[in-house]
């Protein structure tokens, strides 16, 4: 089966192609779009896709040497995400499904990293911890489907750093050779000041952390690295938390961290401690895949077609707030 992959539910528009048995990657495009200034302009960012949609389809055709008559479908992420930018992706998949007589399946972006994730590690029923600009929650799957077992109650971690690092001045946020500019700032931390930590049962608050680094560093009453030492701390610890009180109820023996944030490597050392702590096995989605992409579309596309699951072109319609657990999951156990 070759199915041909479509991402546009936040910065990158994404066209994967792959096969299965095996599974394989014939064709990963990508076109990132960059805010001169602050986080994502929903109209800047959706006018950059219209821009390189048709370009993006080109060459990963070309990449993976196929033509759309050899597809075997189409999968699109219809949400969760931002409106503008989702429809640019959900237009162009419904034009090529309706033209071309193809089989179009609907992906949930969450669990589209999931998927890729337990394929790159061959995990079976891991606990996982989808970290990312848009998204904070923890997950565990049952009966039938994946089950949230914690998320923030208020902004995302990657949300929260890159704020964080945009007021501070130590923007663009953007992670530079693998670490985000405030676990680079953190580096030349490392006195702890006091800041709010937020664990609210098995839910995590990030925007009173926010808003305390903030003053801190806005009436200088401590040095911004020990500020973003203090408070990259403090986050990663409350997810650390959450994640290992989740094992401990599940009793799942994997744990899958996914998302953009997952390539912090300080992140990292601490999931290493804990899941060793613990004798679970431990995947940390590589930066190249742990951010978005089409090729996780396309894969959870592979997984849906095979499992008769697809939508009609013309109902097929964005949802900006479809909840990973609102998606049924046929092919775990
Ligand atoms: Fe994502």
């Amino acid at each position: 089966m070759i199915v041909l992959g479509i991402e546009s539910s936040a910065h990158t528009f994404g066209v994967g192609i792959v096969s299965d048995e095996p599974p394989h990657i014939l064709a990963d495009v990508r076109f990132v779009y960059k805010p001169k200034t602050g986080g994502i302009h929903p109209k800047e960012a959706s006018q950059y896709f219209v821009s390189n949609a048709s370009e993006a389809l080109r060459k990963a055709l070309s990449d993976a040497g196929v033509r759309i008559s050899d597809l075997d479908g189409v999968a699109v992420a219809l949400g969760p995400g931002i409106g503008p930018c989702l429809r640019v992706g959900a237009t162009l998949a419904r034009a090529i499904a309706s033209y071309y007589s193809k089989p179009l399946a609907p992906v949930n972006h969450a669990l589209a990293h999931i998927e890729i994730g337990r394929l790159l590690f061959s995990f079976r029923n891991p606990l996982v911890v989808y970290l990312s600009g848009g998204n904070t929650l923890i997950a565990s799957f049952s009966e039938g489907r994946y089950r949230i077992f914690g998320e923030t109650l208020d902004i995302p971690l990657g949300n929260f750093l890159d704020t964080l690092a945009r007021e501070a001045g130590i923007a663009p946020p953007y992670v530079v050779s693998g670490l985000h500019q405030i676990d680079r700032c953190a580096e030349e931390g490392g006195r702890f000041v006091e800041l709010p930590y937020v664990v609210k049962g098995q839910d995590v608050s990030f925007s009173g952390l926010l808003t305390a680094a903030l003053k801190l560093i806005k009436e200088s009453r401590a040095r911004l690295n020990d500020v973003c030492y203090s408070a990259r701390e403090i986050a990663y610890s409350a997810i650390v938390e959450v994640s290992e009180r989740a094992l401990a109820h599940t009793g799942n023996k994997e744990v899958l961290v996914v998302g953009g944030v997952a390539s912090s490597p300080v992140l990292r050392r601490k999931f290493e401690v804990m899941s060793s702590l613990r004798g679970v096995k431990l995947g940390v989605v590589p930066p190249q895949y742990a951010v978005d992409n089409g090729v996780m579309i396309a894969w959870a596309g592979v997984l849906l077609l095979k499992h008769g699951i697809q939508v009609k072109p013309e109902e097929a319609f964005v949802k900006q707030r479809w909840k990973l657990d609102q998606v049924d999951v046929p092919w775990l156990p």
